[in-house]
């Protein structure tokens, strides 16, 4: 991941956008062993606050700027029957903007993370390596610090486009 130089003619197939939310297209499956994505971040789109489910997490900058926040996770303040109710705000870490080329790599021990393009002109694109893979992930609400399950979806697979019904069915906490 580190020593890769984006080269558009390498990703482009994969980098399939969607006007409204970024979007989260799978390259391969490393034979169970991890999953290759390429996203997409139109103007203005941002994931939720997630965590990594366990897996280690590397993401390149292919195109454009990414800002990733980091988040510690939740104090559990009050009990309740899940045990994930905590009406406290997310307590901020550190901000980091990453350039095209740039890489950053996360795992459950530090904290949960919020990624966006906060460009108002240009459209990003990332390549996200997770090791294993996960098919849910859980997102979290800042100012309270609740947590609920998230399933992870893709918008295409190998660069072909996926039906519409699947992209239309994305839970709007996605991320
Ligand atoms: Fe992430």
């Amino acid at each position: 991941m580190t020593s890769y130089k984006s080269n558009p003619a390498d990703w482009k197939k994969f980098a399939k956008f969607d006007r409204y939310r970024y979007t989260r297209n799978l390259v391969d499956e490393g034979n169970g062993r991890f999953n290759l994505m390429v996203l997409c971040w139109g103007e203005g789109h941002g994931s939720a606050i997630h965590d990594h489910a366990n897996a280690h997490c590397v993401m390149k900058i292919l195109q454009g700027k990414l800002c990733e926040t980091r988040y510690a996770w939740p104090n559990l303040t009050s009990e309740t029957e899940d045990n994930t109710h905590t009406l406290e705000e997310l307590r901020e870490l550190d901000r980091n903007t990453l350039d095209t080329n740039e890489i950053c790599y996360i795992n459950d021990s530090m904290g949960l993370h919020r990624v966006e393009n906060s460009s108002a002109t240009n459209p990003a694109v990332s390549l996200h390596l997770y090791s294993p893979p996960f098919s849910t992930c859980s997102v979290f609400n800042k100012q309270t610090g609740q947590k609920s399950a998230c399933k992870v979806t893709f918008w295409s697979k190998y660069g072909e486009r996926r039906n519409r019904e699947i992209q239309d069915t994305r839970s709007p906490e996605d991320n």
